[in-house]
């Protein structure tokens, strides 16, 4: 089974973001199911806002890669963008779909595997896409793709994950010190432990060479739950944003 027929596996048996463990018990597709998650969601990732922007872009075409549960994907619905969205999986797709028909909201929603995007040259303004890219077999192909897609004044926002970083060095305490492989990089450990199979992280100056086609690009690192979890509340402030799994994107075409 090639990488992505196995993430595709993983994110088809549960939906991002929608763990009853991190939501509570809720009937599926009901408002409050996704109320829950969306309350969730930006308690959790409050800056998510802060980086997307989504209100900035009414009336722009917007395509979103790996819309998962549709959390950003409304929010862009809500903000006015002409709203288009993938995801490698039909769970993903048939949750965002519901979702914004909830709220009386359409997108044009399709299951595919961004390594190739289904889109004309020079066809969007916007591209995002949030906690996705990394876990795909090739990234480069994504983002070779977006860069193919925008329009010449177009712009990516979204994430990648961060290596190293406080949720990667816990990862390698616990799959690698602590059962007596030390020597097991972070890559690895990422690969094998962080959510679908082959997940990537990337240093800040490896997302720069990866954009290096686009004309400007910046990065901003953010701290997460999972990065903080073992510290104590009144320590947290002084944890440095640079140590964040997250790596937040802005970049022009
Ligand atoms: C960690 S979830 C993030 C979902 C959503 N963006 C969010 O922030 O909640 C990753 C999503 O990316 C999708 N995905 C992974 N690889 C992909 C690819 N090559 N093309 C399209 N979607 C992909 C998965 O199916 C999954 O829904």
């Amino acid at each position: 089974m090639n990488l992505n027929d196995q993430v595709r596996q993983f994110w088809e048996a549960e939906v991002c973001g929608t763990s009853a463990d991190l939501i509570g018990q809720f009937e599926p597709y009901s408002r409050a199911w996704y109320e829950a998650i969306e309350a969730h969601r930006y308690a959790a990732e409050p800056f998510i806002h802060a980086v997307a922007q989504f209100t900035r872009y009414r009336g722009l075409r917007v395509l979103e890669i790996g819309v998962g549960a549709g959390s950003d994907h409304l929010q862009w619905a809500r903000a006015g963008a002409d709203c288009y969205g993938i995801d490698l999986t039909d769970a993903a797709i048939e949750t965002t779909r519901q979702r914004l028909a909830l709220y009386g909201f359409s997108s044009q929603l399709q299951r595919h595997d961004a390594e190739t995007l289904p889109f004309a040259d020079g066809f969007f303004d916007i591209v995002y896409s949030w906690g996705v890219i990394h876990h795909s077999q090739r990234p480069e192909a994504i983002i070779a793709e977006i860069q193919r897609v925008l329009k010449a004044v177009g712009m990516f926002i979204g994430m990648l994950y961060q290596r190293p970083s406080l949720v990667a060095w816990e990862l390698w305490v616990r799959h690698g010190l602590l059962r007596g492989k030390p020597l097991r990089s972070l890559h690895d450990i990422l690969w094998h432990h962080m959510e679908s199979i082959g997940t990537k992280g990337y240093t800040v100056a490896e997302l720069r060479s990866m954009f290096a086609a686009f004309k400007a690009c910046q990065i901003d690192p953010y701290l997460t739950e999972q990065d903080l979890r073992r510290f104590p509340k009144w320590l947290r402030a002084y944890v440095p944003r640079a140590w964040g799994i997250f790596l937040a994107l802005r970049v022009v075409k």
